[in-house]
């Protein structure tokens, strides 16, 4: 006895409007179908195989082989879509879950209970079930005076009656995996949408005699099946507020949670204070105590713990512990920093790395640099690191002070303990503990100042128009 499971992922979505296939559009941060195989992994299904047609190669792209594919090459309906597994698991004894790739939100704890229900009731077929407030556009649940499941009637197939009803099929359900291939055999495209429908075999089960069982959502929302924009927006919405309430569980402090957009996979420490604003995506990872916006962007980022991060992008960085990073600073790819380091405002870091203790506080750009500890790097302080075609590294060693609006002429290099004077155009190595000083020197004109301006003045007089521009 096996648990496996089929996903379905071969439609267009044309409904969605969109050059993307829809089961790849993404709900915070991962595709809609990579949640719902991640679920149906959790859930204990040993063997997953997805149904894809309609951008084939992105879906398994996606995927990779956390699953086993088999193709749908035209969409003919979703018990088409499961025919399409029947090489791979027809022979197989077990429980199938078959859910669609469309239903991000179904937890992996949902489809335990739902399993756990079918086992118990030792049920042919589970539909999961929700009562939805408007339940417009899904499958219709039509159960019998005892309350027992007769069958599914499409939206488009409903009569007024069905209409009415407000428990609605999800589109997962479990099911005797011998029971599910034979009764697919029976279904039919006699309907609104000359479709096979999955949803039928419910009630070719239950004509035949078998029991057919249903798992109902405490929750409708997570049944929410996207087919459109609006469905999606929702989706994230609910997601969103589902990964923020679990970190809120781990001891996070949420200033504002509907306003903290937060991916599935990123972590985050104990008693660390997200403000608003804040987008926090891929493989982030922020330590305890810190301090993260307002409207911090950070992607792929590594957070070492008291650390603070205010109205700043970090992408693909890594900074060690009590950090000070922003207002408005840019950590792109590759920048690395000690720990106790402060990254000011308007200051750009790229491929570099910075020592502990170190500070760039103002209005610099850091690319392709080894910065050592105990450095200050001065107000304006830019690595011209680019020739046009080639990327030159700048080298500063420990407790190096480095003036105000300085240029490092990369490849360059500045021993330990080395000052350089503020305003000086860096183009040669400095020793150790010695002072560069590279600048022009400065010439006072005693009263000059009243002849520019007297020279200026009749210049005015005679062409009065060339202020203006
Ligand atoms: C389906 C159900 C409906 C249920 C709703 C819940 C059917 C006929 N209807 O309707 O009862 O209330 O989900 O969200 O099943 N797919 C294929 N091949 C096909 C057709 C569809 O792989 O030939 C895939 C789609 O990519 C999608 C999933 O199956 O991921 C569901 O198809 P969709 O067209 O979204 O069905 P709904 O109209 O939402
Ligand atoms: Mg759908």
């Amino acid at each position: 006895m096996k648990n496996m499971a089929i996903v379905l992922a071969a439609g267009q979505g044309k409904r969605m409007k969109s050059k993307q296939y829809k089961v790849l559009h993404p709900v915070c941060g991962i595709p809609m179908v990579s949640h719902v195989v991640d679920a149906v992994r959790l859930a204990a299904c040993e063997r997953v195989v997805v149904v894809v047609g309609h951008g084939a190669e992105a879906v398994q792209a996606t995927l990779g082989d956390s699953a086993e594919y088999t193709i749908q090459a035209e969409q003919l309906g979703t018990a088409h879509a499961v025919l399409q597994a029947k090489h791979l698991l027809a022979a197989e004894e077990g429980i199938t879950v078959v859910i669609a790739g469309d239903t991000p939100l179904v937890s992996s704890d949902t489809l335990q209970a739902l399993i756990a229900l079918h086992q118990r009731e030792g049920a042919s077929a589970t539909v999961l079930t929700a009562t939805m407030p408007d339940p417009t556009g899904y499958g219709r649940v039509v159960r019998g005076a005892d309350g027992a499941v007769l069958r599914v009637v499409e939206h488009k197939d409903c009569t007024p009656d069905d209409a009415a009803i407000t428990e609605i099929n999800t589109a997962t359900y479990c099911f005797d995996n011998r029971k599910l291939f034979e009764a697919l055999g029976h279904v039919t495209n006699d309907n609104a949408q000359g479709e096979y429908y999955l949803p039928d075999v419910i009630g070719i089960l239950q004509r035949q005699g078998d029991l057919v069982s249903a798992y109902q959502l405490a929750d409708p929302a997570e049944a929410t099946g996207v087919n459109d924009r609006m469905a999606l927006g929702e989706a994230e919405r609910l997601m969103r507020r589902r990964i923020n309430a679990a970190h809120q569980a781990n001891g996070v402090t949420l200033i504002d949670a509907e306003n903290t957009y937060i991916e599935t996979g990123v972590t985050i420490g104990s008693d660390t204070v997200v403000y608003p604003g804040t987008i926090l995506r891929g493989r982030t990872s922020i330590g305890s105590d810190c301090i993260i916006g307002p409207s911090a962007d950070l992607t792929d980022t590594i957070v070492g713990s008291g650390s603070t991060i205010r109205q700043s992008v970090c992408d693909g960085a890594e900074l060690s512990d009590e950090c000070n990073v922003g207002p408005f600073a840019y950590l792109r790819p590759g920048t690395k920093l000690g720990r106790h380091v402060k990254v000011g405002d308007f200051v750009e870091l790229k491929n570099a790395s910075v020592g502990d203790n170190s500070k760039v506080p103002h209005l610099s750009y850091i690319g392709d640099a080894i910065v050592g500890s105990g450095v200050n790097v001065g107000c304006g302080v830019i690595t011209a690191n680019y020739d046009g075609y080639n990327k030159f590294v700048t080298e500063i060693g420990n407790n190096v002070f480095v003036g105000s609006n300085v240029n490092l002429i990369a490849p360059v290099k500045i021993g330990s303990g080395a000052f350089i004077v503020a305003g000086s155009t860096i183009t040669h190595n400095v020793d150790e503990n010695a002072l560069a000083i590279a600048r022009v020197r400065q010439e006072n004109k005693a009263g000059y100042a009243d002849k520019i301006r007297a020279r200026a003045r009749s210049k005015k007089e005679k062409n009065p128009d060339n202020t203006k521009s």
